[in-house]
């Protein structure tokens, strides 16, 4: 037998590659620092752990509603009005198994063959893929540093063609912590009103994680015009420290919500009963936590981007949110390391600080803007410290 043309199309995700790296070294007895993890060092809040035990002890361990529970769903609603002044109803929600899940859902339900996806890039490294498995066409558009990692309206006016079908925005960003102020969002919309087919994946899954009072804004609470053709994403893995819990949710065209839950009733079903009474719990709790965890990565933000800049060959961005650094590492290509290896590519760079410092990062080639490195700095202050300690000391080693 041999594998699908889809799954063809398709890497396995490689920063999930590099978690289980770090994890082989670790268990191997190497004193290796993970700056390549995806989730915050947190744990999930004590009151969400509390309302899933009661879930099961009440019995709320059976199948339940394809897309969400009624109280999930209600809790969702809510929570769109509270925090992005946006009004939804129950029918306009999709909850599903994470928020890869839900990206899977909307693609695979609309793309079809030859369909344009617009991703600005430096990327997430599931939009491309997730295209490419719906058997779409992604349309990768460089966003550097020189434009804050940012699509530009003339970026995504060039970029939009016929058979465009939807544009991801991510904000913030992974990998870039970039946020999309509302005058920017607003100049995108301003684009998009001219581009009547063309809808809008907002994946807000950081929103809660914005620092130097940056105001978070959603581009369908912008920009009401696009309310109709924007799914607006999120969910409670990255603000609520609930990665293993696999939460994500949707809200957007009724008729988009009913396809996605038709895929998900032949693949997933519904997410977990307990998981979904957990996410009502941290979704309808007390929210002051979120500006508290906030706070803590805006320190180690500062410190980080401080750090970095000071290491020889790396220029490091200050982001607005998301708890990731994107540094460019474009002066320490050409160079070589003690072993005598020349530096070629930033793949070449991330695999030296792992040989050598002991600090695993992801190449900027993952997310498709080279060469630079995405840097999670979700863990304490003392690591941080020493793993950037160890960075400067690797660049400073080169030649
Ligand atoms: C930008 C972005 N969107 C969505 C997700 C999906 O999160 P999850 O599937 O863990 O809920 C992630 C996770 O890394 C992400 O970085």
């Amino acid at each position: 037998m041999k594998t699908s043309a889809a799954l063809d199309r398709i890497s396995p995700s490689p920063t999930l590659a590099i978690t289980s790296r770090v994890m082989e070294l670790k268990r191997a007895g190497v004193d290796v620092i993970g700056l390549g993890a995806g989730e915050p060092d947190f744990d999930t809040p004590e009151f969400v752990k509390e309302a899933a035990i009661q879930a099961i002890r009440d019995g709320k361990t059976k199948y339940t509603n394809v897309d969400g529970t009624p109280e999930l769903k209600d809790a969702i609603v809510a929570k769109f009005a509270r925090d992005n002044k946006l009004t939804y109803s129950a029918p306009q929600i999709s909850v599903n198994v994470g928020g890869k899940h839900t990206l899977f859902n909307a693609l695979v339900a609309t793309v079809e063959a030859g369909d344009e996806v617009i991703i600005p890039a430096p990327y997430w490294v599931s939009y491309p893929d997730v295209v490419q498995f719906a058997g779409g066409t992604p349309v990768v558009v460089p966003a550097g540093a020189e434009y804050g990692y940012k699509l530009t309206p003339e970026m995504l006016e060039r970029a939009i063609t016929p058979r465009t079908k939807w544009v991801i925005l991510n904000s913030p960003s992974n990998p870039t912590g970039a946020a999309y102020t509302v005058e920017e969002l607003k100049a995108l919309g301003a684009v998009l009103e001219r581009h009547p087919n063309v809808w809008v994946f907002a994946d807000d899954m950081y929103e809660h994680i914005v620092y130097d009072d940056f105001r978070f804004a959603t581009i369908a609470e912008v920009c009401p015009s696009l309310y109709e053709r924007t799914l607006t994403v999120n969910g409670c893995s990255k603000a609520y420290a609930m990665t293993g819990w696999r939460i994500g949710f949707a809200a957007g065209a009724p008729w988009l919500i009913k396809a996605m839950a038709k895929l998900q009733s032949q693949s997933t079903s519904n997410p977990c009963s307990i998981a979904q009474a957990a996410a009502v719990a941290a979704l309808t709790g007390d929210q002051s936590f979120l500006a508290e965890r906030a706070r803590a990565f805006q320190a180690r933000r500062d410190l980080v981007v401080g750090m970095l800049n000071e290491a020889e060959g790396i220029i490091c961005p200050t982001p607005e949110g998301a708890f990731y650094v994107y540094p460019s590492v474009a002066g320490v290509i050409g160079k070589t390391t003690p072993k005598g290896q020349r530096i070629e590519s930033d793949s070449d760079f991330v695999g030296y600080l792992l040989d050598d410092a002991r600090v695993a990062a992801v190449q900027g080639v993952a997310f498709g803007l080279s060469p630079a490195m995405r840097i999670s700095y979700a863990t304490s202050e003392a690591l941080l410290t020493e793993a950037c300690t160890r960075i400067q000391q690797a660049c400073a080693a080169l030649r």
